[in-house]
């Protein structure tokens, strides 16, 4: 394994399980100090031991604001801040009309705002220093509309949208900002609510965290705008963005494969890849 972060302050939000886990460790692997954010100070503490290197358990929700600078000033204070990664996400389960307002705020707040917010704080950081890379932890739901997750599909293409408009700005500078978007991802937040993930989710093959936080790191390094796997449901997702018609059309066909892989892992009741962060 390179050290290619070897020295570097490397924040990952949603750190404590899942993709975030995953990058931590990674990162950590690479020489880099990480600071791992999560709200759950039990599980985070057990997480940053694990990934060891001298990560830290920094325990806050990314939604506050307060919390937000607290976080900043941390990684200041452990020597700068090189990488930053916006991963912790919300997603309200299921159709609009049953969903609380609170709960759709909230997604928002928690993936959108949350990422420019943080963004907005490393920056002077990075740019002081000349350097640093801005990762964003989006969806295939920020590629392409999905039903039944109207809410979480909008805040990804924002966060998509965001990602991608503020990598152009900052050409030049020495910070880069990209975006990650994975499919279906073999994690608590699909594999705990199964029931209510939407089928069509599950049409398309699972990734593991580490094969995400392979993507992240590698945008840390050299700075790639996007990044989005498996790399077939990618393409699929731009073919259905700019054709509506086929995807209309498709849709039934990729629900019934859904579901269908639905009862297969509810079956192995393994969380379907067997290798759950
Ligand atoms: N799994 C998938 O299928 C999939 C697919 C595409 C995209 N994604 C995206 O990938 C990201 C990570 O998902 P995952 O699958 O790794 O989720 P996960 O396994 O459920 O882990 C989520 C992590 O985020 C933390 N977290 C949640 N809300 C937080 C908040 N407000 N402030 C700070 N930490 C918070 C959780 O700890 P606490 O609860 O203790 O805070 C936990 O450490 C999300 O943005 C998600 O939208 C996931």
């Amino acid at each position: 394994m390179s050290a290619r972060f070897s020295g570097r302050v490397v924040v990952v939000t949603g750190a404590s399980a899942g993709i975030g886990l995953a990058c931590a460790h990674r990162f950590a692997a690479e020489g880099a100090r990480v600071v791992m954010v999560a709200r759950g100070e039990a599980a985070l503490a057990a997480a940053a031991a694990a990934v060891g290197g001298g990560a830290v358990a920094h325990v806050a929700d990314v939604a506050d604001p307060v919390a937000q600078a607290a976080l900043v000033a941390r990684a200041v204070e452990l020597g700068g801040l090189d990488v930053l990664v916006n991963n912790a996400g919300f997603h309200p389960r299921g159709a609009l009309a049953d969903q609380t307002a609170d709960d759709l705020g909230r997604a928002v707040d928690v993936n959108l705002r949350a990422p420019i917010t943080l963004t907005r704080l490393a920056l002077p950081v990075m740019r002081a220093a000349g350097r640093g890379a801005i990762v964003n932890v989006a969806s295939l739901a920020g590629r392409v509309p999905l039903p039944n997750a109207a809410t979480y599909s909008a805040t990804k293409f924002g966060l998509r949208a965001f990602s991608l408009a503020l990598a152009d700005e900052l050409v030049g500078t020495g910070v880069t900002v990209s975006v990650v978007s994975p499919g279906p991802v073999d994690t608590g937040f699909i594999m705990d609510d199964l029931d209510h993930v939407p089928d069509i989710v599950l049409s398309q093959p699972m990734s593991t965290a580490d094969e995400v936080a392979a993507e992240v790191v590698a945008c840390a390094a050299d700075g790639a705008p996007e990044r989005a796997l498996p790399r077939v449901s990618a393409a699929l997702t731009t073919l259905g963005y700019v054709l509506p018609p086929l995807r209309r059309a498709l849709r039934p066909l990729l629900e019934r494969q859904g579901r269908r892989n639905k009862r297969r892992y509810r079956e192995r009741g393994d969380g379907g890849g067997g290798s759950r962060a």
